[in-house]
């Protein structure tokens, strides 16, 4: 009996360990670099982005503090607004300096291409707003970027104040398993 279960118990370690390096190399930490094209309309029937709260009696602008803005950009690998897009980013920005200056953005990047399609990236900080280099943190994801932890740059690529129509280059550099 007890000769019969030692051989036994020896195979069930021998397989733990196998199965603890398996996950180890499974573990092994990866970082990305994605630079993707926000396209964001600000005004007009097509709008992107738009104010959808904010203090009574004062305009809901980026500059005034306590607007809260609801937006869902398309995504795109090159500035082009008739390439294909490649996922959405959707989320909040509130105007939260009292001087507005400062806007707390928090955006989730939805992926819809073929390479990350249905994995999301969660972006969260303060972005000085008015500032050439806005950057951000990335403080996690789901799917392909389950525990990423990273940080985003947004610089304004194209402006064009006629059509209030705006394309924002964001860097993103993240660590993942
Ligand atoms: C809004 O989108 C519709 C449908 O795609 C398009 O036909 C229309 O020209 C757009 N309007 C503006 C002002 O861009
Ligand atoms: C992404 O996933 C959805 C849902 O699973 C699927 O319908 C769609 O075809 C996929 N898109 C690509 C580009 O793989
Ligand atoms: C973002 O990436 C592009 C292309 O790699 C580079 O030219 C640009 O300087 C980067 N922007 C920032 C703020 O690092």
């Amino acid at each position: 009996m007890a000769l019969n279960f030692i051989p036994k118990l020896l195979l069930v370690l021998a397989f733990a360990a196998f199965s603890a390096g398996a996950r180890r190399s499974e573990l092994e930490l990866k970082e990305t670099h994605l630079s993707l094209f926000f396209h964001d309309i600000a005004s007009g029937p097509n709008f992107t982005l738009i104010p959808v709260a904010g203090i009574a009696g004062k305009l809901w602008t980026f500059d005034q503090f306590g607007t809260a803005f609801v937006t869902d950009d398309p995504l795109t690998e090159t500035p082009d607004r008739s390439a294909p897009i490649v996922g959405r980013g959707q989320g909040i920005y509130v105007t939260s300096g009292l001087d507005g200056r400062n806007t707390h953005v928090l955006i989730s990047i939805v992926f819809t291409n073929k390479k990350y399609n249905g994995s999301t990236l969660e972006i969260q900080g303060t972005s000085k707003q008015f500032e050439k280099v806005r950057e951000v943190s990335v403080v996690s994801g789901t799917g392909q970027f389950r525990f990423a932890r990273g940080y985003a740059t947004f610089e304004t690529y194209l402006w064009d104040p006629a059509t209030f129509y705006s394309v924002e280059r964001c860097n993103v550099t993240v660590q993942h398993y």
